[in-house]
């Protein structure tokens, strides 16, 4: 046996909510249209100074601060997003710089979209293990206000900002993640043109489609990584699942009759961040006291890609 487990957490958001009142003012949309489709009362954007590599950061240092461990001891440090402040250097190496990691830092960023963090995980999973320091560092982090089309209402009513990080350890006697992923490539059904396409960045979704993929992906994934750890779903402590849509999740609690107090969301609050939603999720549920050490929690993931990953993580 081998694998990693959650030493530390933290998280940041943007100082701005953005309630669904706010929105009303400038897309033509209502509170009570969005908390019924979505479950979102508001969300964060950056606005100034704030930036994607600020939000990085200080999840970051929350993360190291609540494990316990210097910069110096960082084997991996990977940074799942989209929404990067350049395409190159990646966060990730600027964050080696800015937080003092050694020279042979792995360092880089990965794009799996809302599946990222997880992706992140079990990638940070096997590099510790041929790495001489066993600690990493895996951050999900986007600035989704960024590349949001206000003229489009069915999507810009959807995504904020905001960030999480963890700081995992590698040890021959943890458990495995028993992380299950997956991808079907898929540029109809939620595409953001890149660099060279000569086209503005928004998000383009099919909503209707992206939430029949949801459904479909969430609980066969959660049920694939329960099974490859041996233990049914009732052994597990906390379901940590991707925050896109309430109704999404609210699917995949019945289908899989999960015991809804095992399945905290932030949604209302956060809106969806992509890559950051299941970090920032995880790391609320650590401060607020309520994810003991010992415990077991299942994270997973679905989004642009189309990508899924789910894995069961457990607090040392
Ligand atoms: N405010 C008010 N009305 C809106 C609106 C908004 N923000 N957005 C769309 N509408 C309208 C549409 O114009 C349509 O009006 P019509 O019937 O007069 O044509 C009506 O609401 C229904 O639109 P529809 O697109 O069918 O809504 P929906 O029930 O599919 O909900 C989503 C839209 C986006 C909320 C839903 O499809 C969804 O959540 N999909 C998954 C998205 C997601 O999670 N993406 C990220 C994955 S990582």
């Amino acid at each position: 046996m081998s694998g990693i487990k959650l030493m530390g957490t933290g998280s940041a958001l943007p100082a701005q909510e953005v309630t669904n009142f706010d929105l009303e003012k400038k897309v033509d949309t209502s509170d009570e249209w969005i908390v019924t489709r979505t479950g979102i009362s508001s969300r964060h954007y950056c606005t100034g100074e704030e930036n994607h590599l600020g939000l990085c950061t200080a999840a970051a240092r929350r993360a190291l601060e609540s494990a316990g461990i210097g910069p110096e001891q960082i084997g991996v440090c990977l940074v799942a997003t989209l929404t990067q402040d350049t395409m190159t250097p990646s966060t990730a190496c600027v964050l080696q710089k800015e937080l003092g990691m050694p020279e042979d830092t792995v360092c880089f960023d990965l794009n799996a979209a809302c599946a990222g963090f997880v992706y992140g995980l079990h990638t940070a999973e096997c590099l510790l293990a041929a790495s001489v320091r066993k600690y990493a560092l895996v951050i999900g982090c986007e600035v989704l206000s960024r590349i949001t089309d206000f003229t489009d209402r069915s999507t810009c009513v959807l995504f904020g900002d905001g960030a999480g990080a963890a700081v995992v350890e590698w040890r021959e006697d943890y458990p495995s993640l028993c992380a299950v992923m997956g991808s079907r490539g898929n540029r109809e059904v939620l595409m953001i043109p890149g660099v060279n396409t000569g086209a503005a960045s928004y998000i383009h979704m099919d909503g209707k489609e992206v939430f029949r993929f949801a459904v479909e992906v969430l609980p066969r994934c959660a049920k694939e990584v329960a099974a490859k750890a041996g233990i049914g779903l009732d052994q597990v402590d906390h379901f940590v699942f991707h925050q896109a849509n309430q109704r999404i999740l609210d699917f995949a609690i019945k289908k899989l009759r999960l015991d809804p107090e095992k399945c905290a969301g932030n949604i209302a609050h956060t809106g969806n961040t992509s890559a950051a939603s299941v970090p920032i999720l995880l790391d609320e549920l650590v401060r607020s006291g309520q994810l003991h050490s010992g415990q077991k929690v299942l994270c997973a993931g679905f989004g642009g890609g189309l990508t899924w990953a789910g894995a069961l993580l457990q607090l040392a």
